[in-house]
C-alpha cells in the first residue's frame, strides 16, 4: 500500500481518465450513427408494449455510462450493426436470467470490471464475492456491483452514489438476517467523511492551488483510491481510520492555510 501511494501521482491519473472518457466519448460517437439496439429498444411503442424494456433503456440512455460514451454492447454484447432483433441479439446479448448473460448477476462483477479494474480486483477479495456464487436465499448471497449502485446507471443516482450504497447495506444487513446488522451505520459514518473530505480537498486545491505542494496533492487524491479500494475489498476497519485520517489531515491543511502555515510535505 506504502508503495502504491508513493509511486501514484495526481496528474498521470487524472491523464488516464481524460483519455479513457476521450477514448469512449469517441467510440461512443462513432457507434450512434448505426446502433440498432438503440435505434429499436427506443421504440416509443415498448412505452405500450413491453415497459419494463423501455424503463431499461431510459436509465441506460439518461446514465453517467451513456454520457461516458459506454454503449449497450459495452456490458451486454451483441451485434449493433445488425437491425432485425434475432441476428443484433445473435447468441451473446442475452436476459438477466440466463447463466450465460454477462448481466446474470453473478457474472456482473467481470462485465463491469472490463473496465473498473482495480475495482473488480479488490471486490473479488472481499466476503461479497466469496458469498456471490453460494446457492443460498437472495439476502444470504454477496452483494454484486449493481446491488449496491443498482444499475450504476442514472445520472441521478450518480449524483446519489452515497445514498444508495447505503440503503442498499439494509437489505442483507439487518437485525430480521442477523448478518451484521451495524453495517448500514458504521459505513454510513465512513462515507459521510470520505464526501467532507473531498469537497473540503476540491475546495482547497481551487483556492490554494499555488500553496498545497504537488508532493501533498498526490498523497491526498492517493488516499481517496486507498480507501475506495478497501472499500470493495470489505476491510471496514481499515476503512473507517483511514477516511478519519484523511479528514483530519484535510481540516489541519486547511488551519494551516486560514492562518498562512506553509505546508509542509509531510
Ligand atoms: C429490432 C429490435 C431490436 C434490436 C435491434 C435489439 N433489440 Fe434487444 N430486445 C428487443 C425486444 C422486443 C426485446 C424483448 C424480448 C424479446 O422480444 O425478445 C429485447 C430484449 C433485449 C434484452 C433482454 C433479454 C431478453 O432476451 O429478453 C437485452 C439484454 C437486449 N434486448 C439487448 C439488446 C442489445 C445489446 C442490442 C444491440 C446489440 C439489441 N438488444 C438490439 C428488440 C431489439
Ligand atoms: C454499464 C453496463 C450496462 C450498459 C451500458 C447497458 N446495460 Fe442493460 N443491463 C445491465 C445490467 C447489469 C443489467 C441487469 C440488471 C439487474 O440485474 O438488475 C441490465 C439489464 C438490461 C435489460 C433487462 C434484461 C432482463 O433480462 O430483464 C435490458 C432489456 C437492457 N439491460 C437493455 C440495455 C440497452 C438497450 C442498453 C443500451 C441502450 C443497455 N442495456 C446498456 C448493464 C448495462
Ligand atoms: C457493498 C456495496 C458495493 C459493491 C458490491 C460495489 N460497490 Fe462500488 N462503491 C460502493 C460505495 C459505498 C462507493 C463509494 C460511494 C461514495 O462515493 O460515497 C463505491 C464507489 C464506486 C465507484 C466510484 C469510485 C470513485 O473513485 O469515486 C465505482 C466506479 C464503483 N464503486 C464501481 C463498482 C463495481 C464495478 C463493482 C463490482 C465489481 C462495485 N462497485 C461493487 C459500494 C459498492
Ligand atoms: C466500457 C467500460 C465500462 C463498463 C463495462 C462499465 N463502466 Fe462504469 N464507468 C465507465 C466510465 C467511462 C465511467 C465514467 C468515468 C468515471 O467515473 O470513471 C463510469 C462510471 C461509473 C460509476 C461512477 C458513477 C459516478 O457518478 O461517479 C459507477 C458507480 C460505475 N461506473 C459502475 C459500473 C457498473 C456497476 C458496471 C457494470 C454493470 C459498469 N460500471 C460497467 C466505464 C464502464
Ligand atoms: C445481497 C446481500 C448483501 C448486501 C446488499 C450487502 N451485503 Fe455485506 N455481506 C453479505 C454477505 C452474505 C456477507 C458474508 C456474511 C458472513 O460472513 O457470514 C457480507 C459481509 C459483509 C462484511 C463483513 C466482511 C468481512 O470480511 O468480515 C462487510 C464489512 C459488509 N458485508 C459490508 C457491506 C456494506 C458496507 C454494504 C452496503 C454498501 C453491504 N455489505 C451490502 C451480503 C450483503
Amino acid at each position: 500500500m506504502k508503495d502504491l501511494q508513493e509511486s501514484s501521482s495526481l496528474p498521470e491519473y487524472v491523464i488516464l481518465i481524460c483519455c479513457f472518457s476521450l477514448l469512449f466519448a469517441w467510440s461512443g460517437q462513432a457507434a450512434a450513427s448505426s446502433n440498432s439496439c438503440v435505434d429499436c429498444h427506443s421504440n416509443p411503442k415498448f412505452v405500450t408494449t413491453n415497459k419494463k424494456l423501455y424503463t431499461y433503456y431510459l436509465r441506460s440512455e439518461n446514465s453517467v455510462h451513456a454520457h461516458a460514451g459506454v454503449t449497450c454492447i459495452d456490458c451486454h454484447a451483441g451485434h449493433p450493426d445488425k437491425a432485425d432483433k434475432a441476428s443484433a441479439h445473435g447468441n451473446s446479448a442475452k436476459g438477466a436470467d440466463v447463466a450465460l448473460s454477462a448481466v446474470y448477476y453473478s457474472n456482473i462483477p467481470n462485465t463491469c470490471g472490463k473496465c473498473h479494474k482495480e475495482i473488480v480486483s479488490n471486490y473479488k477479495k472481499s466476503k461479497h464475492y466469496e458469498y456471490l456464487s453460494k446457492d443460498n436465499l437472495l439476502e444470504m448471497r454477496g452483494a454484486n456491483c449493481v446491488t449496491c449502485h443498482d444499475m450504476g446507471m442514472s445520472a441521478s443516482e450518480g449524483n446519489n452514489l452515497m445514498a444508495k450504497a447505503i440503503a442498499s447495506c439494509k437489505i442483507c444487513h439487518n437485525y430480521k438476517t442477523g448478518n451484521y446488522p451495524n453495517i448500514p451505520k458504521r459505513i454510513r459514518v465512513v462515507l459521510e467523511r470520505y464526501a467532507a473530505a473531498k469537497t473540503l480537498y476540491s475546495n482547497l486545491i481551487i483556492q490554494h492551488h499555488d500553496k498545497i505542494p504537488e508532493q501533498v496533492k498526490n498523497r491526498l487524491a492517493n488516499s481517496f483510491l486507498v480507501i475506495i479500494d478497501n472499500l470493495h475489498a470489505l476491510h471496514l476497519g481499515k476503512v473507517e481510520v483511514d477516511s478519519n485520517k484523511l479528514l483530519v489531515s484535510m481540516k489541519d491543511i486547511r488551519r494551516k492555510l486560514r492562518k498562512g502555515i506553509a505546508i509542509d510535505c509531510n
